[in-house]
């Protein structure tokens, strides 16, 4: 394609490193997409022949169906996905196929290509972490008085509703959606025409190809249209942090699966047994999305250190670009796919939740919010009173609830019988009702929100 100055061919060796063609054959659709507005464009434009525009047109139709049926073929010698369309269009139309080049250089094609797959995929995550949603707002439903131990530090510290630990995750996923629908918003420009970096001398219709690509418009500067990689950028940290965020949550189902803990049992269906252990139950797919997110925030460090300190215009790292998005949009698909089904199919051992959060003094606050509130002791005093009685209930191996009043009143003599009203998780929850609080009024209120806002997305 470009051996027209070349006394000799490539080196076997520079054929390997140069080739894109083992990863970017992921973008024939893109790629043959692009070239049909491209020609239907310079058909318009009288820049290439109506007649030879159809025989492009048709051939470009044929080697869509071609890849469809049996994919594509691999040849190093044509580096990438534009020389193997280009070339098989050769194969199938003769010289004519030459045409479809005209004003466009593969810096604009593959700008142009790579956004419409990013694209894509920004809209299938988003249908994935729609579904995901959906499956938190059903479980978060059903047990919206559900009581387990809310943690500080990993320290048991007050009981929550599992309805409100569930919607916690609700909202971090509609924050990663709300990044993503960002990214897209902002990439939705077309490179196509910019050519090599400075335009061209054609009388070309950006505006039209954007248009029939889906683009809002099409980019404003040529050299910043093959130079800017932002979109994968973008897509990558979005990537990043939704991962972020599933790695959490699976966190949390490898420690409630645990054996101390036991506030889940996982579908039989997410989770696999050893060898030489029987009674295993192991979390791999929660803590394979764990891991999956190292590697995710790895392919976006890969791409941020590609680009940086690249000059303008295209610079052939950039051909780099795009294992790191292919890889971490996989990994991201899996991670979301197995959350989901994961989540749905759980089976949460509310008895066990609730009796841990019935120990470990998880009401201790309560007691204090009383004593302030009841007995008008500044909120300080009250916490020292409290430490006063935890003590003495650790000292006898019993919850705050178990203490006598006598004992309560060894510790200050202005308790009344009335604290044991407060000192139940279930009263403890049913109080926090301020917006966004604990309490199963709160968080009813939370998920029908929740429903609308997904229902109004339709
Ligand atoms: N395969 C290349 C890439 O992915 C296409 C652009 C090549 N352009 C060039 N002038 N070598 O970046």
């Amino acid at each position: 394609m470009w051996g027209g100055r070349f006394a000799d061919g490539p080196s076997s060796i520079m054929r390997e490193i140069n080739a894109s063609i083992p990863f970017d054959k992921k973008l024939w659709q893109q790629d043959i997409r692009a070239s049909l507005a491209h020609v239907a464009m310079l058909a318009e434009r009288k820049i290439v022949e109506a007649e030879d525009a159809t025989q492009i047109i048709n051939g470009l139709n044929q080697i869509a169906e071609e890849f469809a049926a049996n994919g594509v073929t691999e040849d190093l010698d044509l580096e990438d996905i534009h020389m193997h369309v280009e070339a098989r269009l050769t194969e199938i139309i003769g010289p004519v196929a030459g045409r479809l080049h005209t004003a466009r250089s593969r810096n604009d094609q593959v700008a142009t290509d790579f956004k419409l797959w990013v694209r894509d995929a920004m809209d299938l995550v988003d249908a994935g972490l729609a579904a995901l949603q959906n499956v938190l707002l059903d479980r978060a439903e059903q047990h919206a008085d559900s009581i387990l131990p809310g943690f500080t530090h990993l320290q048991s510290a007050q009981p929550v509703t599992l309805g409100h630990h569930l919607m916690a995750y609700f909202e971090m996923i509609a924050r990663d959606r709300s990044r993503f629908a960002d990214a897209r918003q902002r990439m939705n420009q077309s490179p196509l025409g910019a050519a090599a970096l400075a335009g061209t001398g054609f009388d070309i219709d950006r505006e039209q190809t954007a248009t029939m690509l889906g683009f809002e418009a099409p980019t404003r500067n040529s050299l910043d249209s093959v130079s800017d990689r932002d979109f994968a950028l973008d897509y990558l940290m979005a990537a990043t942090q939704c991962s972020l965020h599933l790695s959490r949550l699976a966190e949390e189902f490898v420690i409630w699966a645990s054996q101390p803990f036991g506030f889940v049992t996982l579908p039989d269906s997410y989770s696999t047994g050893s060898s030489i252990m029987p009674q295993k139950r192991n979390p791999d797919a929660a803590e394979l999305v764990r891991g999956h997110s190292g590697r995710i925030a790895g392919a976006m460090q890969a791409l941020v250190m590609t680009m940086k300190g690249l000059p303008l215009a295209y610079s052939k790292d950039m051909q780099d670009d795009k294992p790191p998005v292919f890889e971490a949009h996989d990994l991201l698909g899996l991670s979301i796919a197995a959350m989901t089904g994961m989540i749905e199919d759980v089976t949460f051992n509310t008895d066990r939740m609730r009796a841990l959060a019935e120990s470990g003094f998880a009401t201790a606050t309560d007691f204090a919010d009383w004593l302030v509130r009841e007995m008008q002791l500044p909120f300080r005093e009250a916490h020292h009173v409290t430490g006063a009685v935890v003590a003495l209930a650790e000292e006898n191996s019993c919850g705050l609830a178990d203490l006598s009043l006598d004992q309560f009143q060894s510790v200050d003599t202005r308790i009344t019988d009335a604290v044991y009203a407060v000192l139940g998780v279930d009263a403890s929850v049913a109080s926090r009702s301020s917006y966004g609080g604990t309490a199963p009024v709160q968080v009813r209120a939370q998920i029908d929100a929740a429903r609308q806002a997904l229902a109004q997305e339709k």
